[in-house]
């Protein structure tokens, strides 16, 4: 049964388990339904087993040896996957601005950190690619155990994961690919490859790009590898049960005509708004990521007059560029009003 499914089923049973609220009482009225559908793994519907299942549905879409559900963002995941392949004092290898998790996931492994640098693309003022000839130099000479790459970065530049893995294989690596911003590859052409069947571990964030409530989150595994023991050092043995059955929705939207179709829409509406702007230069391997950069204003002063002149908040800025993120939800409405804003500048 899926997770869905069981969250619908109505049990005979009166229970005296936990949670006390016993699906009726609410506390916070506007989550009514949130109550409603909140089990526990002590009642007799047995969600753990619909969520196994769930799971290696999961791992079947995405191609993966094991797919696991996270409530608590890729940053579980990133942590999980260390742990899972790292021994104290090891060494990992970690690009010395990558998000914090990097390095609080080898400091609780009790490894050490190796630090790469990444050069920064001076006229957009973001970090460029992880080329594959610094991650070989540095093999080359040091005894690492598992390397993590972000890519896509914040800004949608995407490194060749091929390249890197096949580095790893060459020197008994692991390869953990931090994908959080990623999560919408694996279901169209149109986007960058994604890491999911290439990496040893890749770490999605579905609230980001893909539609997810947060901090719904995928840690994919590729190699001999079991998780699960990693997951459960850092994960409470009471998950949320309708947060877990909206990761399998989501996953199964991604999956379905109607996902896919949204995607390709979304694509092709960005694709109009760059033809259309001759005003605008934009960058980047991620069509979703829309990083631009005017020829009259700084990246500040770009983000500035969309917010004050038209209520447009972007995801990130620099001096350079500014990045506005889309991802399933953006809708033809936001484009276009993003559209008309930025042909007026
Ligand atoms: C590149 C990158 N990796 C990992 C994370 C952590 O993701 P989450 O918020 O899902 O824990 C973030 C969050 O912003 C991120 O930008």
């Amino acid at each position: 049964m899926s997770l869905v499914s069981l969250l619908k089923k109505k049990g005979r049973n009166t229970l005296f388990t936990t949670p006390s609220h016993s699906q009726r009482f609410f506390i916070y009225h506007k989550l009514r339904n949130l109550y409603k559908y909140d089990i526990s793994e002590t009642d007799t519907h047995n969600p753990q087993t619909a969520l196994e299942l769930a799971q290696k549905n999961a791992a079947k879409i995405y191609g993966t040896k094991s797919t696991s559900f996270l409530l608590n963002g890729s940053s579980s995941g990133i942590i999980a996957a260390v742990l899972a392949c790292v021994n104290k004092d090891d060494n990992v290898l970690i690009w010395d601005n990558a998000h914090p998790c990097h390095k609080n996931a080898v400091r609780l492994a009790g490894a050490n950190p190796i630090y790469y640098t990444i050069s920064k693309n001076a006229d957009w003022d973001i970090y460029e690619k992880t080329q594959p000839e610094l991650i070989d130099s540095i093999l080359k000479t040091s005894t690492i155990k598992a390397v993590i790459i972000t890519s896509p970065s914040y800004e949608g530049v995407v490194s060749d994961i091929k390249a890197i893995k096949n580095l790893c294989t060459k020197y008994g690596v692991y390869l953990i690919v931090d994908e959080a911003h990623g999560a919408l590859y694996p279901f169209s052409d149109n986007l960058p490859e994604s890491a999911v069947k290439i990496a040893d571990f890749t770490i999605q964030s579905l609230h980001k790009t893909a539609g997810g409530l947060n901090p719904t989150a995928l840690l994919h595994c590729n190699c001999d590898i079991d998780v699960t023991e990693a997951l459960s050092l850092i994960t409470t043995t009471s998950p949320s049960y309708p947060m877990l059955a909206s990761i399998e929705k989501n996953i199964n939207y991604l999956n379905s005509k109607q996902g896919k179709k949204e995607i390709e829409k979304l694509i092709a509406e960005i694709k109009i708004l760059q033809q259309t702007c001759s005003n605008i230069e934009f960058y980047g391997d991620d069509i979703t990521k829309i990083l631009i950069k005017s020829r009259k204003y700084t990246g500040f002063e770009l983000s500035e007059q969309l917010f004050t002149k038209y209520h447009i908040e972007d995801e990130r800025t620099n001096n350079k560029s500014t990045m506005l993120l889309c991802g399933i939800g953006t809708d033809e409405k936001k484009i276009n009003r993003l559209k008309k804003a930025l042909k007026k500048l």
